[in-house]
């Protein structure tokens, strides 16, 4: 069991005096903390941000001002960290907790107290955690398995009929629907019916409705929101309580099931299951919290991971290969892979990590100190100050990965290799107590689906395609289709 320890809730439980977060306050020797050379009075630094990509810019900051360096925009200033050896000492749980700030807070009206967006201190974290993390277990993770095949086997038919078309496949919407389905059906017993609509599930057009609004709060500054954003106010609130009421009735219709014992799904342990050591039982509101956190957190950033990863496997010839002579050696012979068949893929697993590496689709997290320390014995911090810490930076730092540290080799994940490096540099699912309770799920479904993918197809990349990334709150391959033919 997980323990966020007295030591976890910096506090005690109790908030810190309001204000002292930012980082004037937090870091008592902020001016040795490099930041963009052209700083304009009261805008901050501007000067080569963009709106629509926050994360490549900082990464962008971070090669030319080093692995820690601070950015201010509109008054607020945040320092970043993308160096290995600084993360790394982030990850140190005695000094360093997660901190929920700027993107993350701004999702409280939706997601509240629900396990993402959970402040340490805040009991329905720990609560929700101890019942929760059994559901991620080996033998729960065996039962979604048939789920996981059954929303593959919908997805394979749509491409089907674009081979046979010979037409390309829309891979981030593609395997969007995919890990949409799957959370859904396995954390819920919903569907969706994502592969059979022409428009999205309402549901889905208001779940990324306020994604996209909580992005855009990020962005505009506090003073300036309430009129800027106005509409979008009042269209954030209209989406918020149809997701609010379609939750309420998934819930009540499992409710009128009446139970019986069999825990067949996350709502079924929500629902059922009390603490083993306290008997307290979640809360009919904390459950609407922790379902839409789920449906949130649990697709998107696998349906990133996906993408990037069939998007390096179509542009480089020899890895695909490779990873489709392993599939086809592992699971010859077999119908359809059994749950253990999964992680006996070990290149393929590599050729994720790998692609988790270059993009780690949930590409930041936040840290703060749990007491007054010195982050990598030369920065100091009080008690509640936090950097935010940039995955793509800290990936692809050549200290710690090599000289060639951008480019894409799966090798890198060879045991071996990852005994070689220092730990705490690889970190896609965050770390520590509050690190991502889905990572099995998420490299079981992804390993699966890819396997299967690399079994039917060979996969050709379209003429001319460049990478682009666009951000949300995770990242994606922008525009990425390819073309299938069936092996
Ligand atoms: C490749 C896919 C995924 C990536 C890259 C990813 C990444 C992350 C990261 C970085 C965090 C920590 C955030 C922080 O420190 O603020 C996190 C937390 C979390 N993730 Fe994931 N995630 C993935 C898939 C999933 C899936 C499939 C689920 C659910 C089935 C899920 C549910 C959660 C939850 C509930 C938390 C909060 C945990 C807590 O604080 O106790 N994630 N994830």
């Amino acid at each position: 069991m997980a323990q966020i320890t007295e030591a976890a809730a910096p506090d005690g439980g109790a908030a810190l005096p309001k204000g002292f977060r930012s980082a004037q306050q937090g870091w008592p020797e902020l001016d040795r903390i490099p930041h963009p050379p052209r700083r304009i009075p009261l805008l901050g630094d501007v000067v080569g941000a963009t709106v629509r990509r926050p994360v490549q810019d900082s990464m962008r900051f971070a090669r030319e001002l080093g692995p820690i360096f601070r950015r201010k925009a509109f008054g607020k200033e945040i320092v970043f960290v993308g160096g290995a050896a600084l993360a790394a000492d982030l990850a140190d749980e005695s000094r360093f907790a997660k901190h929920v700030g700027l993107g993350v807070a701004n999702l409280r009206p939706v997601a509240g107290d629900g396990l993402f967006t959970a402040y340490n201190h805040e009991p329905n974290w720990q609560l929700a955690h101890d019942v929760l993390a059994p559901g991620f277990h080996r033998d729960a993770m065996a039962g979604y398995h048939r789920l996981m095949l059954d929303v593959a086997g919908r997805l394979t038919e749509r491409w089907d009929e674009r081979e046979r078309a010979g037409r390309a496949v829309d891979v981030p919407g593609d395997m969007t629907k995919l890990t949409l389905e799957t959370i859904a059906r396995t954390g819920f017993g919903y569907d969706f019916g994502s592969f059979e609509r022409e428009r999205p599930h309402p549901f889905v057009t208001a779940m990324v409705g306020t994604l996209a609004f909580a992005q855009r709060r990020n962005v505009v500054p506090g003073p300036l929101a309430p009129l800027v954003l106005r509409a979008a106010t009042r269209r954030n609130e209209a989406d918020m309580a149809y997701l609010n009421r379609t939750v309420d009735e998934v819930v009540a219709a499992r409710q009128a099931e009446g139970g019986g014992g069999e825990l067949r799904d996350l709502l079924d342990r929500m629902l059922q299951v009390a603490h083993p050591e306290t008997g307290e039982r979640l809360t009919a509101e904390n459950i609407r919290r922790q379902v839409i956190t789920f449906l949130v957190a649990g697709h998107e950033t696998t349906s990133g991971a996906l993408s990037f990863a069939l998007h390096h496997l179509a542009r480089d010839r020899q890895v695909l290969a490779r990873a489709q002579e392993e599939v086809d050696r592992v699971w010859a012979g077999k119908s359809e892979p059994a749950y253990e068949d999964v992680a006996k893929l070990r290149y393929l697993r590599r050729v994720l990590d790998e692609s988790l590496r270059l993009w780690p689709t949930a590409p930041g997290f936040a840290r703060e100190a749990r007491h007054d320390t010195v982050l990598g014995g030369e920065h100091p911090m009080r008690r509640g100050a936090w950097a935010l810490v940039l995955a793509m930076s800290m990936h692809r730092d050549p200290e710690a990965w090599g000289p060639d540290a951008d480019s894409f080799d799966p090798d890198r994940f060879d045991p071996k290799a990852v005994r070689a490096r220092p730990a705490h540099v690889f970190k896609p699912f965050g770390t520590g107590a509050r690190a991502c309770i889905g990572r099995q799920f998420a490299l079981h479904e992804a390993t699966l689906v890819l396997g299967l993918l690399l079994r039917r197809y060979d996969l050709r990349g379209e003429p001319g395609y460049r990478l682009r990334v666009a951000e949300r709150l995770t990242l994606m391959p922008e525009g990425l289709r390819l073309n299938l033919s069936r092996r």
